[in-house]
């Protein structure tokens, strides 16, 4: 049976009685989803899982997406990892040696220190995300998540007014050049592979109702305004919704599986030194379509 403690009232919990490498009864997997719907963010300890058994568990929640690794950057090469539905989130290369320091699949993954919502530059964003640890550095490397709905209702309702209408551009590259990657320099086939999506700037959870920002290091534009007036915009709301009071850290231990809702959380992975093995691997859900008709 699926015991569920609140880390936080309403966001967060950890997950206890179930072992993800056997089918889970029809039963369990609700519980799991209806917990997933509550809470947001879902630590589940001591889950040692092969890649088919997280895939498994992942398709509990709806069809996967492709990682963009296998399809836009890295579809030339061997990857690490045997699915192209999992994104490598590691510092090692197909041979499980650590990646150099100028190596493109490290930098690539450096965007994930930027807080974000998987995906929000695809035109079919996530829903979710799940994330196995397999090897975790001995300090450092944490990843934090904050509460989109908890940061929606404490706005004011003036600010409220004036952000619901915007739509967004995101666009996988713009991240990238956030952290130094040569945006410049980028393929025009990647460029096709993986153009910028609009996405609405406030979600609404169809069955609860409840709003959330939806935000992400990948915002480049807002519809309407000029390029300062989006990131100060941006830069403002990104500030009030990664406020300490909307954030947890979660501190990887082996075997941990961690699950979120792109929907209504932004998450960052916090530094780490190199010198350390960080293997980590994300299986991604689709979300139902887009949020902007066009
Ligand atoms: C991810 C991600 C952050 C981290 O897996 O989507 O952003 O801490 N990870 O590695
Ligand atoms: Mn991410």
């Amino acid at each position: 049976m699926i015991e569920v403690t609140p880390v936080n009232p309403g966001f967060v919990a950890e997950v206890a009685g179930l072992d993800l490498r056997q089918p889970l009864s029809g039963e369990d997997a609700q519980a799991l989803r209806d917990a997933l719907e509550q809470y947001a963010v879902l630590v589940l300890p001591g889950q040692p899982l092969t890649e088919d058994q997280q895939l498994a568990v992942a398709r509990l929640f709806g069809p996967l997406e492709t990682s963009v690794g296998a399809s836009v950057y890295n579809a030339e090469r061997p990857r690490r990892l045997g699915h192209a539905e999992l994104s490598d989130i590691s510092n090692l290369d197909e041979a499980g040696g650590i990646l150099g320091a100028t190596d493109i699949r490290r930098l690539i993954n450096l965007s994930n220190q930027l807080w974000h919502t998987d995906s929000s530059f695809k035109r079919t964003p996530a829903s979710v995300s799940l994330l196995s640890a397999q090897e975790i550095p001995p300090v450092g490397g944490a990843t934090e998540f904050a509460d989109m709905r908890a940061a929606w209702d404490a706005l004011d309702a003036r600010m409220q007014a004036r952000l619901e209408p915007l739509i967004a551009t995101h666009d996988y590259f713009h991240s990238r050049g956030l952290t130094g990657f040569d945006v410049g320099a980028v393929p025009p086939a990647w460029r096709e592979r993986q153009p910028p999506a609009r996405q609405v700037l406030v979600r609404t959870n169809e069955k609860t109702g409840r709003r959330s920002l939806y935000l992400a290091s990948h915002i480049c534009a807002i519809d309407g305004m000029s390029s300062a007036q989006c990131s100060a915009l941006v830069d403002e709301l990104m500030d009030f919704a990664t406020q300490p009071r909307f954030v947890y850290r979660h501190r990887w231990r082996t075997d941990d599986l961690v699950l979120w809702d792109n929907r209504c959380t932004m998450h960052r992975g916090a530094g780490f030194d190199e010198k350390y093995r960080r293997s980590m691997r994300r299986a991604t859900v689709q979300d139902a379509g887009p949020t902007v008709a066009d």
